[in-house]
């Protein structure tokens, strides 16, 4: 027996498990460039591939010749939709029910679509053969704009749908219209509306940006055709789900497809759904026998790859004189682009967007969303958040600050006083969603005093009394945000992508000498998931985080899992995890007392090990149960000691934070400096403290990009503006703030370790705090409503437009 003597405090900290600072295992290989990044595998006989892409926004593809391409050195083979026709790969199913062009199938309806896919020997080469490729386009009259997309003479984008009056999600009004999704109570919230003492109302513009991962999207195909296997090494955020898409098009048994997600760069929901460069990088491989990468460049990436937001939210908001909120009223007008290719759980076609009732006690509320065809990429994928909850959070807080303007009265008050109160969870929303666990008023409090919330409001009116005496050209804003998300998709029996149920899994091996492996169907994207999910295990099991291995992204040995997104891991695969690790203990329990020879109820676990009850110094520790499992002969127990956890979650975690931005604005030049950033996060239990700090320091720098610059702009030619970092905004070290981080630890009721997700929280709550920043800066001038993203020229354009230049 391992009789070391060592404190109990000592043996805890050994372990590194939950609430431990843990360092970032997998950062030694990133921070010495040893990380393996799809662009990183180099297979004998590698081909390259690469598209010709539509320099039109709508067009019909008249004719192809790709003579003089096939001659240009090193190009194998050129591929058009004519060549996957046959095949019936020419078109494939989207995540949202709808199908997408693999290759223009005699129309384009956005700039940079995929036209043909020229293979060659290098990427050289490739682009070469793409020069080469003669199209020949007949233009035809573009649509940029949702709304006008809708009027009765409005071109038809969609030919291919002409006469289906019925979709995915139900009967379609109009030939570029995709759905009407409804929630709520209509009659009930516009006779609340009709009889309110005061109603704001106002348009709330969420643009169309993109999650722009350092790393852009790409694939390695390889088809053996001697053993029939496929691999695909590809940055898949979810590859199971992505090997099934694969047999279910290309009819390749599952049990033959690889799916081999390597070190991703950032995923973002970029990497959820299936592009065509998957596609046409597997038929190359078949068709020439050879392995085929696919990489975009960071043009591709922009123009063509899913595009996030891009909201029209027409919001009622009802409150007594009070300021008691009554009713909540919402039509979104959701742009799509060319294909409904937004990843969302298969009966939410604007995802989670029914989480727009916020942190407020709304008895009554109504939401209609209509999807829209457009001459844009298609896309709608949920940037750092969970299914459109980023858009729902910047519509609730914004239309919060409206009708606190309209009632007159302080925003933060306003808040406080339509919280949902700690003793009312959990909590059935008017839109359906029961929360899980929250305490608001807590944290709103505890935010406000850390940025002296009484100071800033008393500096902010002695500001603009200077400003009008013209003894200051800067304003200060004070930007308040009470966000709840909505995290951890399934439960399964409401949530599926293409008919996946959306569980997860983790399947844990523990090893003779007492060191284990844990493989999970989720991927990390750089969220530090090896790091985390071992602590998990090494409070559950006893064996220390460091000697735990953590695999993810191989479909051929981890279990079947629906990925990284929406900031499910930790509330989904982090709880099969434990539920394992649950398991593990379970037959350790029944190891350790044949081993002491005492019932297994009359063991007791301690951190490490089984200690019998009311005999201390009797004890077998984790480390010698494991080797037992495989050396001893225990009556009635399998050798060994394995478990494998599908969870199913019970429901979502709602984690929450109060954030709270303070900027100073210059009216002339419209440049604002973010003076202080405070940050409150509530995600439950915390497993990895600095983990979660830099979740939250990378999300509101995103916040940051979005709500003051970046944006995916197109004119009405249908032309990206967008389609460089030279005009996409993404931040530096030299744009970004200092952020003060907190907390407060509300824990989930249903997780095994009471943890909710976080990664996406400071995107969905930093964008409404920088926004309504800028928006307090000038209330008392009379601004209302003003489009993002803020930058110093939109800024510009408000003071002018209030006659703030004088
Ligand atoms: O799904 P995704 O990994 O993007 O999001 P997440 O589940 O919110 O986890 C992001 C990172 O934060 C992971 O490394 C988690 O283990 C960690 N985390 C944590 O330490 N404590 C929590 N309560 C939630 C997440």
């Amino acid at each position: 027996t391992d009789q070391t003597p060592i404190s109990r405090e000592d043996r805890v900290e050994k372990l590194k498990g939950v609430g431990s600072q843990r360092k970032r295992v997998e950062d030694a290989r990133f921070t010495q460039g040893k990380g393996n990044y799809v662009d990183d595998i180099k297979m004998p006989g590698m081909l390259f591939g690469d598209f010709v892409r539509s320099p039109y926004a709508h067009a019909r593809v008249v004719s192809i010749n790709t003579e003089a391409a096939l001659k240009v050195p090193g190009v194998l083979a050129v591929l058009t939709a004519a060549d996957l026709a046959p095949l019936g790969l020419h078109w494939m199913p989207t995540l949202a029910g709808d199908k997408q062009m693999v290759l223009a199938d005699g129309k384009v309806l956005y700039q940079g679509q995929e036209v043909a896919f020229v293979v060659a020997t290098d990427r050289y080469a490739a682009a070469d053969g793409i020069e080469a490729v003669e199209v020949e386009y007949s233009e035809l009259p573009v649509v940029v704009d949702p709304f006008k997309a809708l009027l009765p003479d409005a071109p038809v984008l969609r030919e291919d749908l002409e006469g289906k009056m019925v979709g995915a999600h139900g009967p379609r009004k109009h030939h570029n219209h995709i759905f009407t999704w409804e929630q709520g109570d209509k009659d009930a919230t516009e006779a609340v509306l009709a009889g309110a003492d005061v109603v704001a109302e106002e348009m709330v513009y969420y643009h169309r940006t993109h999650p722009c991962p350092l790393e852009p999207c790409g694939c390695v195909a390889s088809m053996d055709k001697v053993n029939g296997k496929l691999t695909l090494y590809g940055t898949f955020q979810a590859p199971h789900a992505i090997r099934t898409v694969v047999s279910l098009i290309s009819g390749i048994e599952e049990h033959n497809i690889r799916v081999i997600s390597p070190d991703i760069g950032g995923g973002f929901g970029n990497k959820v759904g299936a592009y065509p460069g998957y596609v046409c990088s597997v038929v190359a491989s078949i068709v020439t026998g050879k392995p085929v990468k696919w990489v975009e460049d960071r043009m591709d990436n922009l123009m063509t790859t899913a595009f996030a937001r891009d909201y029209w939210m027409k919001g009622k908001i009802a409150a007594t004189k009070e300021g008691k909120i009554t009713g909540l009223w919402c039509h979104v007008t959701a742009d799509h682009g060319g294909f409904d290719a937004c990843a969302d759980p298969t009966k939410f076609p604007a995802g989670f967007f029914n989480i727009c009732t916020g942190s407020y006690d709304i008895p009554v509320a109504y939401l209609a969303v209509d999807g829209v065809y457009t001459n844009k990429a298609p896309g709608g994928v949920a940037y750092r958040c969970s299914f459109r909850v980023t858009e729902a959070a910047y519509f609730i807080e914004r239309m919060v600050e409206i009708l606190a303007i309209e009632l007159g009265m302080d925003a933060a008050e306003l808040r406080r006083i339509n919280f949902i109160k700690a003793d009312q969870f959990p909590y059935h929303s008017a839109l359906g969603w029961e929360y899980d666990s929250g305490d608001y008023h807590t944290a709103w409090d505890k935010a406000l005093a850390a940025v002296d919330y009484e100071g800033l409001r008393k500096e902010q009116a002695e500001r603009v009394e200077a400003f009008k005496r013209g003894e200051t050209r800067k304003l200060l804003g004070i930007g308040l945000t009470h966000f709840t998300e909505i995290v951890g998709a399934g439960p399964v029996k409401n949530c599926d992508i293409l008919g996946l149920g959306m569980f997860d899994s983790c399947e844990i091996r523990i090893h003779p000498t007492g060191s284990a492996i844990a493989r999970l169907g989720t991927i990390s994207q750089g969220q530090g998931h090896a790091t985390t999910f071992a602590q998990i295990l090494a409070s559950e099991i006893g064996l220390p985080a460091d000697s735990i291995t953590v695999e993810e992204g191989d479909t051929d040995t981890a279990p079947y899992g629906l990925g990284t997104y929406g900031s499910r891991s930790t509330p989904v695969a982090g709880a099969a995890t434990a539920m394992a690790g649950r398991k593990i203990r379970a037959k350790a329990q029944m190891i350790a007392a044949y081993l002491l020879e005492v019932h297994d109820n009359d063991l007791e676990w301690d951190v490490d090990r089984f200690v019998v009850k009311g005999a201390p110094e009797r004890f077998k520790t984790m480390k010698e149960i494991a080797f037992a499992s495989y050396n001893q002969a225990i009556p009635g127990l399998e050798p060994g000691l394995e478990a494998v956890s599908y969870y199913d979650p019970p429901n979502m975690t709602y984690p929450f934070g109060a954030y709270i931005c303070v900027m100073e604005i210059d009216v002339d030049t419209g440049v604002h400096e973010i003076r202080q950033f405070y940050a409150l996060d509530d995600c439950g239990t915390r497993i990895n403290p600095m983990i979660i700090e830099g979740q939250v320091h990378g999300g509101l720098t995103e916040a940051l990009a979005i709500a003051m610059g970046q944006e995916i702009a197109y004119d009405e030619m249908g032309n990206c503006k967008t389609g460089t970092l030279m005009d996409f905004f993404v931040p530096t070290a030299w744009e970004t703030p200092h952020y003060t981080t907190d907390h407060t630890t509300t824990p989930s009721p249903h997780h095994p370790i009471g943890a909710k997700g976080v990664g996406e929280s400071p995107n969905v709550g930093g964008v409404p705090a920088f926004s309504n920043a800028v928006h307090d800066a000038f209330r008392a001038f009379g601004l209302r409503q003003s489009h993002m993203p803020h930058d110093h020229w939109r800024i510009w354009k408000i003071a002018n437009g209030l006659g703030l230049h004088g």
